[in-house]
């Protein structure tokens, strides 16, 4: 029997923005199991599910804002994930916020499963991110013709994000939140505060979407906000 592990992306927070077949996946699955964290993200992937899906749904808690504790999560998850197939489960699907391949805890948790399920097979379901919902909500094109788009975590320093802003046309910066201030000051250093827009819990109760020009400084931005940097184009096809 081939044991299975579905990274299920349920997009960025609302429930109509869920694939077809992620919703079916989600359905036929043995066991659902979804992540409760403490980097804001808690629940907000269940939530989606529970919109779709009438069943038992599992937590498991991952401390990613805790670097101390985050082995230690991923090894707790991944042992409940494979007690599951003990249990006789063969499919286990993990829904997660977003897609499944894009700086998501299934990554991880894939790895740690692998190592104590030696023949499971690891599939995703695409989901739609973060940066496509901000780009439709606020109307915003993220690339066209010979432009180039780069993706990157604030984590990895606001140096990066400086580095992306000279070189690339549409730049896009996930898990900024703590670090907003900073983040806009590169952008306007840039010269390109103009053309960003900010989105915070996009596809939930409290979404907040603004042009960059209309933070404030003090804004402390919540773990879910994203900010969208795009080029300046002078019309249709200029830059094909
Ligand atoms: C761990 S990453 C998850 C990315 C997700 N897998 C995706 O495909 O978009 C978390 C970051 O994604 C962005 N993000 C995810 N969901 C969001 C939402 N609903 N609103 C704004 N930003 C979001 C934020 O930048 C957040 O810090």
């Amino acid at each position: 029997m081939t044991r299975v592990l579905v990274g299920v992306g349920v997009g960025p927070g609302d429930p109509e923005l869920v694939t077809v077949k992620g919703i079916r996946v989600l359905r036929e699955a043995d066991v659902v199991v979804v992540p409760v964290a403490d980097t804001g993200e808690q629940g907000r992937a269940e939530r989606v599910v529970r919109v779709h899906v009438d069943r038992e749904v599992r937590r498991l808690v991952f401390a990613l804002a805790d670097e101390a504790r985050r082995d230690q999560a991923w090894d707790t998850a991944g042992a409940a994930v494979a007690a599951a197939y003990g249990e006789g489960a063969r499919d286990v699907a993990f829904a997660t916020l977003g897609d499944p391949n894009v700086y998501s805890t299934f990554t991880y948790l894939a790895d740690t499963v692998r190592g104590l399920v030696p023949d499971i097979e690891v599939r995703t379901v695409p989901g739609i991110t973060a940066m496509q919902a901000l780009a439709a909500t606020s109307g915003t094109v993220l690339v066209e013709g010979r432009e180039s788009l780069a993706l990157m975590p604030l984590t990895a320093g606001v140096d990066t994000l400086r580095r992306a802003l000279d070189v690339h046309d549409t730049v896009v910066a996930y898990k900024g939140g703590r670090m907003l201030a900073r983040m806009l000051a590169a952008v306007r250093d840039a010269g390109r505060l103009a053309d960003a827009v900010y989105g915070a819990a996009l596809g939930l109760p409290d979404e907040d979407i603004r042009a960059a020009t209309d933070i404030d400084t003090g804004t402390i931005a919540p773990y879910l906000s994203t900010l969208l940097v795009t080029p300046r184009r002078s019309g249709r096809g200029s830059r094909l």
